[in-house]
């Protein structure tokens, strides 16, 4: 079975880190997510002036780095870079190499690894509303549902990450585009629903109820959103 060398990835990035930012420490990097053969490695490098999140795909096998590879980090980058005026995305978005890019570490934790109804609404409110604003820039998210992309962080706000399968939705007919609007927006029900201490007011609930519904009649019609999101993206490149 293929596997990456993680040892030689780490050495990789550093000295990707160091031509672009300077001296580096050897001790300051981790591994967040090591991820299977088709997906970069997440890494996070700290020191006293930088912290960084670096997403990379210099040790998959070539086929996969050259081509799926190099188009995930131009996506998810590029689209980064045109929300870097909303609250909820990470800024110092760089891209170091075909195969690489950084961006700010959020401090604070993924959704999925908080337990319990402890959050305010009022992050929900907020996540919600920054969502839309990235929607009113035509781009939509499409992995919201994922609680391990929303993070709250140690100042309490709501923060999105992995925009891998982010698209614009400019070109896209109207009822689609709902559709995936409304998938984002799913996201934040689903969310509010599992991690809030108060339940979710009678609107979106009724939202929430309806999209459920129309989704689980995509499943079973063997068409659930990830086969369509696939479909559009090949029409959309
Ligand atoms: N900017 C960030 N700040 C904090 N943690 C992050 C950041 N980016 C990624 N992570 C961590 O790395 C994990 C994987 O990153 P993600 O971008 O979701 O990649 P994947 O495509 O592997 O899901 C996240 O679930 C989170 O724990
Ligand atoms: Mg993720």
């Amino acid at each position: 079975m293929l596997t990456k060398d993680l040892n030689r990835e780490k050495l990789n990035v550093l000295r990707m880190l160091e031509s672009e930012y300077g001296k580096v420490s050897q001790n300051g990097i981790e591994v967040l997510n090591c991820g299977r053969i088709a997906n970069a490695t997440v890494f996070r490098y700290k020191d006293s002036e930088k912290d960084l999140t670096i997403k990379d795909f210099s040790e998959s096998p070539w086929i996969i780095k050259n081509t799926v590879g190099k188009l995930f980090i131009k996506n998810e980058a590029n689209k980064m870079l045109e929300l870097k005026n909303n609250k909820s995305v990470a800024g110092g978005v760089k891209i170091i190499s075909p195969y690489t890019f950084t961006f700010n570490y959020i401090e604070g934790k993924p959704l999925k690894g908080i337990h319990g109804k402890i959050l305010d609404k009022e992050f929900f409110i907020t996540l919600e509303k920054n969502i839309k604003k990235m929607q009113d820039k035509n781009i939509v998210h499409l992995d919201l549902r994922n609680l391990g992309n929303i993070i709250m962080g140690k100042d309490g706000y709501p923060y999105i990450i992995d925009f891998q399968s982010a698209i614009k939705t400019k070109f896209l007919p109207n009822f689609l585009k709902k559709i995936l609007v409304d998938s984002d927006l799913s996201g934040v029900c689903k969310a509010w629903e599992k991690r809030c201490v108060e339940e979710l007011d009678e609107g979106r609930k009724k939202f929430f109820e309806n999209f459920n519904k129309l989704r689980k009649i995509w499943i079973l019609k063997g068409y659930p959103i990830q086969k369509l999101i696939r479909k559009i993206k090949k029409t959309v490149s």
